[in-house]
């Protein structure tokens, strides 16, 4: 079976061509991502006009140059699949209905695949990952705990009440002027700091459920900021390091519920999986590490450029979907919100 993806959800133009065998073995034919980062660094973050604007240059390019690379015609695929949510509604729809036109075009299926849905299936792409299994998915505009039990079959089991994760680490950055994306900045910052330094709050931390809330610790920072400025660079990376160990101490917190109400209600899971720029991160990487070896899992990492947003996850996505013979009509509506337990593994009408 062979896939073409499309993911127009956030700041990546991405396109690519995945196989599948059918003992649900998957290859990565091409992997094509058009990065938006230059365009929104002077603003700090994602701009949704200028995004979908980007898309609707870009996307056409990509996706000739994903189906060159993979050396395989429109003729060939076995399926179109795009991401129609959520996310930035502008680029979903670009994304998706470039999607419908090749399909319409050539005939094919088309399978509108949710985002996060792609995050939590790309273990299985990777390293054939068997369910049920848990899935950290830590980025700039998510920040969820799942239970993975089967193709269309999500148990949500914590999530942030207010900013993602990686978002945190992007206003963090700002604040202290770091630059966007603000992650990897913060984190080379925390690499010379002390983390001791100021005491900022855990949020959620020795609660029975698994949920983050993270903007509290943003303020609890600025105001730690705003007492001791203007800024030394010594302060900038204490500042940082002791952000991101607040961090690093909230998923431990998190992620340890998570996998008691895992365990609670789905049985033991085959591994821990991470998905999302976040994972990136190589103290956060560290306590996935000792959550995993706790439960006796193993932790699945896919490689980085598989775990932010890409069109091979999209692709194997829909393969994981078309297999199970779930397809969408060519009506079905682009969504700037879904839940994934929304998600069932039955076809939907879109309406
Ligand atoms: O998955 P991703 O590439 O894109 C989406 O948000 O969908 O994740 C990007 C996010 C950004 O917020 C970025 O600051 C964060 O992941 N990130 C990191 C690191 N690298 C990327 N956060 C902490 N530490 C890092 N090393
Ligand atoms: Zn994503």
């Amino acid at each position: 079976m062979i896939i073409l993806g499309i993911e127009t959800t956030c700041d990546e133009t991405a396109a690519a061509v995945v196989s599948r065998t059918a003992e649900g073995r998957g290859q990565i034919l091409s992997n094509v991502i058009l990065s938006q980062i230059s365009e929104h660094a002077e603003f700090g973050g994602v701009v949704p006009e200028i995004a979908a604007r980007a898309h609707v240059e870009a996307l056409d390019h990509i996706i000739a140059k994903a189906m060159a690379e993979a050396k395989v015609s429109f003729e060939s695929l076995d399926g179109v699949a795009a991401a129609a949510g959520p996310g930035l509604i502008g680029g979903v729809i670009v994304g998706l209905t470039t999607a419908k036109a090749i399909a319409l075009a050539h005939g094919k299926p088309l399978i509108a695949v949710n985002h996060l849905e792609a995050h939590a299936l790309t273990a299985r792409l990777t390293d054939a990952t068997p369910f049920p299994y848990c899935l950290f998915l830590a980025s700039g505009g998510h920040t969820q705990i799942l239970g993975v039990r089967g193709v269309g079959d999500y148990l949500r089991l914590g999530g942030t009440v207010d900013d993602a994760i990686g978002e945190a680490f992007d206003k963090t950055a700002k604040l202290l002027g770091l630059g966007y994306p603000g992650g990897p900045l913060v984190e080379k910052e925390a690499a010379r700091g002390d983390a001791a330094r100021f005491a900022l709050p855990r949020p959620m931390a020795g609660r029975r459920d698994a949920d983050f809330s993270l903007s509290g610790l943003k303020t609890a920072l600025r105001i730690e900021a705003q007492k001791i400025a203007p800024l030394s660079d010594q302060d900038v990376a204490d500042l940082c390091a002791s952000f991101q160990q607040a961090v690093v101490d909230v998923v431990k917190d998190r992620l340890r519920s998570g996998l008691r109400m895992f365990r609670l209600r789905v049985g033991n899971p085959t591994a821990l999986v991470c998905a999302g720029g976040v994972a990136a991160n190589q103290a956060i990487r560290k306590v996935l590490h000792r959550v995993a070896f706790e439960i006796g899992a193993e932790l699945v990492a896919p490689p980085p450029a598989l775990c932010t947003d890409n069109g091979a996850m999209i692709a194997w996505a829909g393969a994981e979907r078309l297999a199970l013979g779930l397809t969408d009509p060519l009506d079905v509506a682009p969504r700037a919100r879904w839940p994934l337990d929304e998600v069932a593994a039955t076809a939907r009408t879109g309406r």
